[in-house]
């Protein structure tokens, strides 16, 4: 395929709103060619209003879109070259795998022989050569969500949008997926705006991550960033931190909290009352920094490590993860180092709950 590079995608106070609601707030956001940018939150934020912007099927209520010098947010969706892959896969039933990669080369009118050879090219990038005569009802849901990534490809587009694509998938085919879709947008060079609002496929997937809340960014940032580092309790609830911790402050020395026996490492201006916001992998069972008795309560049962739930001596509940066999009943200390316990203000949103991995 030829090289379909664009050097930069720049989103300048993109806003859409429905009726009183604003579904997407001022987003400002510089996308280099050849990035793999994630959109990232939970149910509501916004993602697919920004990704349906972005593909010209939504108006901007404000702000502007431009692709390389130029202004595209009024050109038409189908002018505007790019590919999408919408979460329901949207494949025409009554076409074949090879009619349904080859409809928009059809559509650009692009010559047979051409045509034929670019179909072939992108089933064998999604590894479906041995299946083009089928339809898609005789297709596996990842055989299917392979064909929509073909027929998104095909046209070697500028960028290609992708709205949850691996949301229908079991876990292994999922897993699977998510590799192909990275190896594809290494392989051509593309440049992929991937809506999901499963954390660990947006830090496995992309170069940079947009966290969403409200139709508001909350952090922009690579992988390493967002997750050792967010910038809010929000963040932080949705990458991970997922025991949070309310007390009351007792001092403050710089970025040094110390929060009744946990000391913690500063993210905001406090009040007198804050949340510490804890990762459960970076407890370690045994003495150290931090370290506190608890009561273990549920065992579950993760390969290499035990997920476990435990009591506090205050009375509240605690993640954490442990290499070693405990059971239920057991009282163990562990500890966590101050530089792995985020402090924000007890008032600062939190990430919905269920949605915190
Ligand atoms: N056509 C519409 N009419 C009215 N409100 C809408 C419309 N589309 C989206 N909204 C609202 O805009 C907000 C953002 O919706 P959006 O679809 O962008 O969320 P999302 O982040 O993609 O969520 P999900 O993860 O559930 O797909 C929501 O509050 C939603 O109710
Ligand atoms: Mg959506």
């Amino acid at each position: 395929m030829t090289d379909s590079r664009i050097s930069e995608l720049r989103l300048d106070h993109v806003s859409r709103g429905f009726g009183g609601v604003t579904a997407l707030d001022g987003l400002d956001l510089t996308i280099r060619g050849g990035e793999f940018v994630a959109l990232l939150g939970p149910s509501g934020c916004g993602k697919s209003t920004a990704l349906n912007c972005l593909a010209g099927l939504l108006p901007l209520s404000e702000g502007s879109i431009t692709l390389d010098e130029r202004r595209i947010d009024t050109v038409p969706p189908e002018q505007r070259g790019f590919g999408m892959v919408f979460q329901n896969y949207a494949l025409f039933p009554h076409m074949s795998v090879r009619a349904n990669i080859g409809f928009g080369l059809r559509m650009a009118r692009v010559a047979k022989a051409e045509a034929r050879r670019r179909v072939d090219e992108a089933l064998a990038l999604v590894q479906l050569e041995d299946h083009a005569g089928k339809f898609p009802a005789q297709l596996s849901g990842g055989q299917q969500q392979r064909v929509a990534i073909a027929r998104a490809i095909v046209l070697e587009p500028a960028l290609v949008l992708m709205d949850e694509p691996l949301s229908n998938l079991d876990a292994k085919l999922r897993l699977e997926m998510r590799t192909e879709i990275k190896r594809i947008h290494q392989t051509l060079g593309l440049t992929t705006v991937y809506v999901t609002h499963d954390q660990e496929e947006a830090l496995s997937l992309a170069d940079r991550l947009v966290l969403l809340r409200q139709g508001r960014v909350q952090q922009v940032g690579t992988p390493e960033e967002v997750y050792s580092e967010p910038a809010n309790r929000f963040v932080a609830g949705f990458m991970g931190y997922r025991n949070e911790l309310e007390l009351p402050v007792t001092s403050v020395t710089d970025k040094t909290v110390v929060l009744g026996d946990l000391t913690g490492t500063r993210r905001e201006d406090l009040g007198e009352v804050a949340v510490a916001a804890i990762r459960p992998e970076d407890f370690t069972v045994g003495d150290g920094p931090n370290a506190m008795e608890v009561d273990v309560e549920v065992v579950e049962y993760q390969g290499r490590e035990q997920a476990i739930q435990a009591r506090t001596a205050e009375g509240g509940p605690l993640h954490l993860r442990a290499p070693t066999r405990l059971a239920p009943g057991d009282r163990v200390t562990v500890s966590v180092p101050p530089e792995r316990v985020l402090v924000f203000a007890a008032e600062s949103p939190a990430a919905p709950s269920g949605e915190a991995a």
